[in-house]
């Protein structure tokens, strides 16, 4: 596996979210250009991803892959040169099947010819699905596509997509740089979708679903809870409490909105660059939570230099007012061994969203949340 890819989570942009098989050159060209001019690039954001359905029903007479013409009508090199243009990177979506979930052709069998293909483009991230994988043995398959990537030579971030079903958190550490861990996100706060044979899942399910593997996350090897639903629908504070909890757990932060029509509030949120420095902590160390009661979730992330993010959410329908004494309690991780020890020492606190220094640690924390919305701070230990 090409080493030091990922040291931090991945940040980006995808287009099955939105746009599905519905995409084509131009998206891709207005998107990048969209992340120089809305300041996406500068705090991070740096891969654009094709989804599925940007290849042709049918490989060529070599057996190749080849990029829809009607969609891409300059061939896919010349757009990944335009995305490396702009100083961004390119990635693309391949399955372990023979087709994928789209019907379109999967790797099966072409791998070390495909990783050539995508090499020879300059693509830089591949995204590798699941579907249409009957007998096949899913570390194998993805050992498989590693070992091809690895021998064409050319250093492609590998995006594990298997859902989750067969555990890659136990496997995938040294196959690839991230792995899905649940069926395809909806845009929604905790509701289950149904679509018969499977189910996409809303933001708190897909949290509550994992909650117990942050072992596994770090450098190099991270938890993926999915695109991104900001900007698709969901309230503001749900928006906000959705990054907040993807910035906590250490996830890699791929957007999956439509960067033309985004509003402001949409990327001032995902611009944060006080959020985003949680995500970014060179430590990875993925979040847990503290407690659930009485309709607020606390979850926390270690960082560096004795620091922790902390957040507070109302998962009520109605206001909460939040009156956290920071004595009664002290927060231990026992995994990384570390502790918020607020009994016995004073820190200071800092509302990340609000961009604004709250009283420490020496007094009760109080404040209300709205429904849905999040009260994230920077909690760190005063000189
Ligand atoms: C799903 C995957 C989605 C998307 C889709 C494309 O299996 O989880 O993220 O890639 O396939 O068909």
């Amino acid at each position: 596996m090409f080493k030091g890819l990922a040291e931090t989570p991945p940040m980006g942009w995808n287009s099955w979210n939105t746009f599905g098989t519905d995409i084509n050159e131009k998206l891709v060209m207005d998107t990048a250009d969209l992340f120089i001019s809305l300041g996406l690039k500068d705090v991070g954001y740096d891969y654009i991803v094709l989804d599925d359905g940007w290849m042709t029903k049918e490989r060529d007479e070599n057996g190749n892959m080849v990029a829809d013409p009607k969609k891409f009508p300059n061939g896919m090199k010349a757009l990944v040169d335009y995305v490396h243009g702009k100083g961004l990177k390119f990635g693309l979506y391949s399955c372990a099947g023979a087709t994928t979930c789209a019907g379109f052709p999967g790797s099966r069998g072409h791998e070390y010819q495909d990783a050539r293909t995508f090499a020879a483009w300059g693509v830089d991230f591949l995204k590798y699905d699941w579907c249409d994988t009957e007998n096949l043995n899913a570390q194998g398959a993805y050992e498989t596509m590693r070992d091809a990537l690895a021998k064409a030579e050319y250093p492609i971030l590998f995006s594990i997509c298997e859902w989750g079903d067969n555990e890659p958190w136990n496997w995938a550490k040294d196959i690839g740089q991230m792995w899905r861990v649940s069926g395809d996100i909806t845009n929604c706060w905790d509701c289950e979708v149904n679509h018969g044979s499977w189910s996409s899942w809303g933001v708190w399910k897909i949290i509550n679903m994992r909650k117990d593997i942050r072992f596994a996350a770090g450098p190099n090897h991270w938890n993926d809870l999915d695109m991104m639903e900001v900007g698709n629908g969901m309230s503001t504070a749900e928006d906000r409490s959705h990054f907040a909890m993807w910035n906590i757990l250490s996830s890699p932060l791929i957007l999956g909105n439509d960067l033309r029509t985004a509003n402001a509030n949409t990327i001032n949120l995902l611009t944060n660059t006080e959020v985003l420095s949680i995500n970014k902590d060179s430590l990875g160390i993925q979040g847990f939570r503290v407690s659930n009661k009485d309709d607020l979730e606390i979850w926390v992330k270690p960082l560096s230099n004795g620091s922790w993010a902390m957040a507070f959410i109302n998962m009520s329908d109605i206001d909460f007012d939040l009156n956290y004494d920071w004595q009664a309690s002290i927060i231990e991780d026992s995994i990384y061994n570390r502790k918020i020890d607020s009994k016995n020492k004073t820190y200071t606190v800092r509302d990340l969203f609000a961009h604004k220094d709250l009283v420490n640690s020496s007094q009760n924390l109080k404040t209300k949340i709205k429904k849905h919305d999040v009260l994230l701070i920077l909690v760190e230990e005063k000189n």
